[in-house]
């Protein structure tokens, strides 16, 4: 599969913004999409805080400004308080793609009773596909492994 252009990666933590906690969630993204992509994708890595206008101000950098054609987002989907990368996600899509979160719930449904939890959905900011992914590392491959293959083909219908 080829995609010749940058892939964001967004990882959303307090603990992780502050440093008080090594990103896990930001590096098993990126080891997920080195196996998947061919050599031609530049990863566009950033970290911020749960807070909802940072998180936007982000990914609207990352999508407008540094050319992403994919976001992908790690952290703050679940029903903390400081909980808000699906608001964030909202606030700055066009139109939505409650798909995605629907099947990543399901197939980590199947792993864990706690993926019930997560809030991650997905949506499209001009021709920028952005995707939520909890925030733990080991939800990566498993969300990933199952909406993957659908992202090229989703792409390719908004550029
Ligand atoms: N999904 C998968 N595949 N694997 C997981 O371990 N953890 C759940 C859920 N989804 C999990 C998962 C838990 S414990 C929580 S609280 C929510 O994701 C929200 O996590 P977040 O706030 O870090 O995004």
């Amino acid at each position: 599969m080829t995609l010749s252009t940058r892939i964001g990666i967004l990882t959303v933590s307090d603990r992780a913004s502050r440093g008080e906690y090594e990103d896990l969630g930001g590096p098993a993204i990126a080891n997920y999409l080195a196996e998947v992509l061919d050599s031609s994708w530049a990863p566009v890595q950033r970290i911020v805080s749960d807070d909802q206008a940072g998180i936007a101000e982000a990914m609207v950098q990352m999508c407008d400004d540094e050319g992403c054609c994919l976001l992908i987002t790690t952290g703050g989907t679940g029903p903390a308080p400081r909980d808000v990368t699906p608001e964030a996600t909202e606030a700055v899509c066009e139109k939505m793609m409650p798909g995605f979160g629907e099947l990543m719930r399901k197939v980590s449904l199947e792993k864990v009773p706690t993926a019930i939890l997560s809030r991650q959905t997905a949506g499209i900011r001009g021709k920028t596909l952005i995707v939520n992914l909890p925030g733990k590392p080991r939800a990566i491959a498993e969300c990933l492994d199952a909406v993957f293959p659908a992202i090229p083909y989703c792409i390719d219908l908004i550029v």
